[in-house]
């Protein structure tokens, strides 16, 4: 564990239901859905709120996003690890210290790159979810855009669903579309499609605090 997941608050006591976020990078995704927490007070509405920001990367940029908006953080670096198993077990301690009998922690990948074990699926299965930046099942995996416009595709756009086992796959909890213009390149592509996903993923998020 680093030094900064050992910062990290052993005991949250609340009953609230606690979101834990893992990124991997920018960290838009998880700022915005930071920001409609706020704006929509979902500790006031829901109980809930985001109560940590993970990240396997310590230069990920939306650590720093996610301190400046209050939020606990921890790095827990990957390559640490001996093994994808010794990493995602650590990992679900981390989130764990979340997690309570009577309100569940909700896990949320936003732009986590990492592809995680069976076990840890398992251990978060009903309240682990994705963002992807395809209309699944189209495009699973990497560079989904350049993939999009390279088959000549009319309409792209992003889905959240549940994650299982498989990567990408686990049912498809919201889409949203968006339409591929002659000019595009897959980073004007993407970026049409990241506004959709900051528009998206709070909404589902907050549907399924709801739910569990
Ligand atoms: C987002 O476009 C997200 O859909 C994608 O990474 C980006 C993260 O951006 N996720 C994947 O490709 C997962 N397979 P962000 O860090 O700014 O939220």
């Amino acid at each position: 564990m680093s030094a900064a997941a050992q910062d990290h608050p052993a005991i949250i006591g609340s009953h609230m239901k606690n979101i834990v976020i893992l990124i991997s990078g920018g960290g838009s995704n998880m700022a915005a859905i930071v920001k409609t927490a706020q704006r929509e007070a979902w500790a006031q509405r829901m109980g809930a709120k985001v109560a940590a920001v993970i990240s396997n990367k310590a230069d990920a940029k939306g650590l720093v996003v996610a301190k400046e908006q209050g939020v606990a953080t921890a790095v827990l670096d990957h390559e640490a690890f001996a093994s994808r198993e010794a990493f995602d077990a650590a990992l679900a301690g981390l989130i764990d210290r979340y997690d309570q009998p009577d309100a569940p922690v909700l896990v949320v990948l936003a732009g986590f790159m990492r592809i995680l074990t069976p076990g840890f699926v398992d251990r978060y299965a009903g309240r682990l979810v994705n963002i992807h930046p395809s209309l699944l099942p189209a495009f699973t995996g990497m560079h989904t855009h350049q993939r999009a416009l390279d088959a000549g595709c009319k309409f792209v756009g992003v889905t959240v669903h549940q994650v299982t086992r498989v990567l990408d796959e686990g049912q498809i909890l919201a889409q949203a579309v968006v339409p591929v213009l002659p000019t595009d390149t897959a980073d004007i592509l993407a970026a049409r499609v990241l506004t959709q996903e900051h528009l998206l993923y709070p909404r589902v998020i907050a549907n399924l605090l709801q739910k569990i």
